[in-house]
């Protein structure tokens, strides 16, 4: 199933929401780490970009998921991404990496990288479905507690 959703260059006014987000979805059980500040702190960097999905609705748009990539000389890393409980399995993860994969081929980057919480098989499933390749194994990645998973994913070859 698809939601349609409007994916495009968060707001000022979004930081702390997604911030919020990140503490509920992603960093579960884990110290806050994406605390507003840092959210503010890749909003403002120029090799950075914070994207947002709004799912629009009965004259309303709501902040339904993010993104946020930071792009190098090489290598595009994907921070962080997450969608509302109440969103997923609408396609709107699979919108927001896509809008992002476009965005660093244009920007002559075709490599993204990433790391996720090896206990987190929902979003292991969700990258290896996109296209993403096991590249290694962090231990104690997270906060020194957690090991973590590296993905990658070579855009030249879908
Ligand atoms: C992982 C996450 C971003 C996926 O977002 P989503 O919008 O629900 O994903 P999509 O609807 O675009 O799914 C794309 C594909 O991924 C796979 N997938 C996604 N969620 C899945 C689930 N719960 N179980 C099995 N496969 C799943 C499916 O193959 C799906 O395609 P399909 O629906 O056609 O079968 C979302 O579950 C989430 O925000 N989780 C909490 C935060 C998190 O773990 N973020 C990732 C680490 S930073």
């Amino acid at each position: 199933m698809t939601s349609i959703a409007e994916i495009a260059p968060a707001r000022g006014a979004d930081i702390q929401a997604i911030a919020d987000m990140s503490r509920r979805l992603v960093e579960v059980g884990l110290p806050w780490t994406w605390t507003p500040e840092r959210v503010m702190r890749h909003f403002r960097h120029p090799d950075s970009l914070v994207i947002t999905a709004r799912s629009a609705g009965c004259g309303t748009s709501v902040l339904a998921g993010f993104a946020i990539m930071h792009f190098g000389d090489d290598i595009a890393h994907l921070n962080l991404l997450a969608v509302e409980s109440a969103h997923q399995r609408l396609g709107l993860g699979r919108q927001l990496l896509s809008w992002l994969e476009h965005t660093a081929l244009t920007a002559g980057t075709f490599t993204i990288c990433l790391e996720v919480r090896a206990r987190n098989p929902v979003a292991l499933l969700f990258y290896r479905r996109l296209g993403f390749v096991e590249t290694g194994r962090v231990p104690r990645y997270y906060s020194g507690r957690e090991d973590a998973l590296r993905l990658m994913r070579d855009l030249r070859h879908t």
